[in-house]
């Protein structure tokens, strides 16, 4: 029997870009796949930190590119990946599979297992966003403690999901920095610039021309650009924000 509809969770966003809103590059080329972010990630330490500290012992949602350009799990956090590919390849053989191959108490088993807010690291592939709710629901029944009302997860792209993310009404906030400088020249033979999607860009235009920045990141030995990072509500009628505290930097 398939398993009963759950309501979309509200999910936080977690992205960088350049001043055009570029977030990356693809290489589809010679039967390779590559992704990549446009900034060597060692001279954004700054942002990396943040991001560190943000997505720390919680949940991660990528898209299955993004997950190709990071190359592995982020370590001490759960990790589910979303592609329709019932193959990929797991790095290191923890990646599970939801849906009809793994039913309701397995699923609650291996979460219980992960022990999300203890710095363990695990990987889920889902297949679509209805698994994506019934896995945080599942979450946030194991680990109330951990997931506690909002963010219940992090969506950290790429640009696909946040487009999809922001057409269902999913993405209530998103913590968003802006990198002062335009980079699409850094692309190299063969790679094609990735664009966050059209709506989110005007969106996330009207906000940094109205809004202060949460922080600014200086240029200099750690930041190889300055940058600002914003915290924008997507959803105006968001009455629980996370408490963003315990993430300055
Ligand atoms: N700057 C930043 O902060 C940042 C953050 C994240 C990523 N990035 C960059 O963004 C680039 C990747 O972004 P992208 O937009 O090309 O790809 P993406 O969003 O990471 O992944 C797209 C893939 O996700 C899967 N997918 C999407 N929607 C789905 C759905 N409804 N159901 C099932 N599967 C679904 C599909 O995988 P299958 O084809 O396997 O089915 C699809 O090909 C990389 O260069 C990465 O470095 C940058």
């Amino acid at each position: 029997m398939p398993p009963s509809p759950v309501e979309p969770m509200p999910l936080c966003g977690i992205v960088a870009a350049d001043l055009d809103f570029l977030i990356g590059f693809g290489d589809e080329s010679s039967g390779g796949v590559g992704y990549r972010m446009p900034w060597a990630n060692d001279r954004m330490k700054d942002d990396m930190a943040f991001f560190r500290r943000t997505t720390a012992n919680s949940c991660v949602i990528m898209g299955r590119k993004t997950f190709e350009s990071i190359g592995n799990f982020l370590p001490g956090r759960l990790n589910i990946i979303l592609s329709k590919q019932r193959e990929l390849a797991p790095p290191d053989g923890l990646l599970k599979q939801t849906g009809e191959r793994m039913n309701e108490p397995e699923l609650q088993e291996y979460i219980h297992s992960t022990n999300v807010g203890q710095s363990k690291t695990a990987g889920l592939l889902a297949e679509n966003w209805d698994e994506i709710n019934r896995l945080l629901q599942l979450l946030g029944e194991e680990r109330p403690e951990n997931l506690p009302g909002f963010p219940p997860a992090y969506l950290i792209g790429g640009a696909e999901l946040f487009a999809e993310a922001q057409k269902s009404g999913r993405l209530h906030r998103l913590y968003f920095t802006r990198i002062q400088a335009q980079l699409s020249e850094n692309r190299r033979a063969g790679e094609k610039p990735i664009y966050l999607p059209e709506a989110l860009k005007q969106r996330l235009e009207e906000a940094v021309k109205s809004e202060r920045p949460m922080q600014h990141l200086e240029q200099g030995p750690r930041n190889l650009y300055s940058a600002d990072i914003y915290d924008i509500k997507l959803v105006e009628d968001l009455t629980d924000p996370a408490d963003t505290s315990k993430m300055a930097l």
